[in-house]
């Protein structure tokens, strides 16, 4: 089958179409002027994917597709069956195709697969991409994990590591709405994706063909209390919060969270050959927070 036009141009297909991620992954592609698609067809549905791909002729497909349960993760734990039918078996399936296809396929996955311990604790080396996972507190995560360990084989497969996504508005599933929104928040550091700084380094990596897994978050960690104290003084001065411990935590949530800093190593020096610079997460939050604020965003 061929995959392209044969023009030398790049054609993003991007599954999982009506999804947040999938949106902004849209607009960044058309606002370069790049061509782009998007579906809904379900990923583990092998003859409709191929099908898809036939149609569209790809040169690149950017999964953004996958459960992420609704209103939260904890959806996962009491829909195991439907959870991996998306995250293990439709993934796995959609690289596979395009692999038979010759299209290069990046997976937007989790670095929600780990949690601080005693050879990585607050403050110390973050987590490499070489490091086994070891957080399997929800089934979500557990589902992610696994998966990776599997991908990471195909040749076509650029594997991004998200964490907590930002986007610059107040969108639901914003990790700062998010925890904006509770009533009690724990305080933690943590690697963060701001989507403005990463989405654009993804379509760098995706046109270059690059492959295997890159912890994709900002340099750095920061806290809950950290980043809701930007909030607070760059774009709503009344907002204020409690803290509570990761125990107290606990007893309201079904499944674990992860907490963890990725270490972005790999992925800096990698960017740097693109002259592609992210910067370190409390400057990034800053300037994300900027600019919601110049937006008009309270
Ligand atoms: N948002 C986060 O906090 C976060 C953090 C780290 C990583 N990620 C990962 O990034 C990806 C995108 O996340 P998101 O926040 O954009 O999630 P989202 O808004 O829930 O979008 C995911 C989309 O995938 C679709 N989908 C689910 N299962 C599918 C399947 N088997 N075949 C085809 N489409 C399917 C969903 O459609 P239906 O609703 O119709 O099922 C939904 O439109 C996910 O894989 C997620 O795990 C997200």
């Amino acid at each position: 089958m061929a995959t392209s036009k044969g023009d030398g141009v790049n054609r993003f297909l991007i599954w999982g179409g009506d999804g947040w991620v999938a949106g902004h992954l849209k607009k960044l592609l058309q606002d370069q002027g790049k061509e782009v698609y998007t579906t809904t067809i379900r990923m583990e549905n092998r003859e409709a994917a191929l099908a898809e791909l036939a149609r569209v002729r790809p040169t690149h497909v950017l999964n953004a597709a996958g459960c992420t349960g609704r209103p939260n993760v904890d959806w996962c734990e009491d829909n195991k069956e439907a959870t991996m039918r998306s995250n293990v078996i439709g993934t796995l399936n959609l690289a596979d195709c395009c692999h038979l296809n010759g299209i290069h396929c990046t997976v937007f996955a989790t670095g929600c697969i780990y949690q601080y311990d005693e050879a990585h604790p607050w403050g110390g080396p973050g987590f490499l991409e070489t490091d086994p996972a070891n957080f399997d507190g929800s089934f979500y995560s557990m589902t992610k994990a696994h998966v990776e360990e599997i991908i990471k084989h195909y040749t076509n497969c650029l594997v991004l590591r998200l964490r907590m996504p930002v986007s610059d508005d107040l969108h639901p599933r914003n990790f700062v709405t998010k925890i904006a929104k509770y009533d009690h928040v724990v305080d933690i550091p943590n690697s963060n994706t701001i989507l403005s700084d990463l989405l654009p380094a993804s379509i760098l990596l995706a046109e270059h063909r690059d492959v295997g897994v890159y912890n994709f978050t900002n340099p750095g960690a920061i806290s809950h209390n950290e980043v809701l104290t930007l909030f607070r003084d760059i774009v709503r001065p009344s907002f204020n919060w409690k803290n509570f411990s990761l125990e107290e935590q606990a007893k309201v949530i079904k499944a674990g969270r992860s907490n963890c800093e990725l270490d972005t190593t790999k992925l800096v020096s990698k960017l740097k050959e693109y002259k592609y610079e992210i910067p370190e997460i409390h400057d990034a939050y800053r300037k994300c927070f900027e600019r919601m604020k110049a937006a008009g965003v309270e």
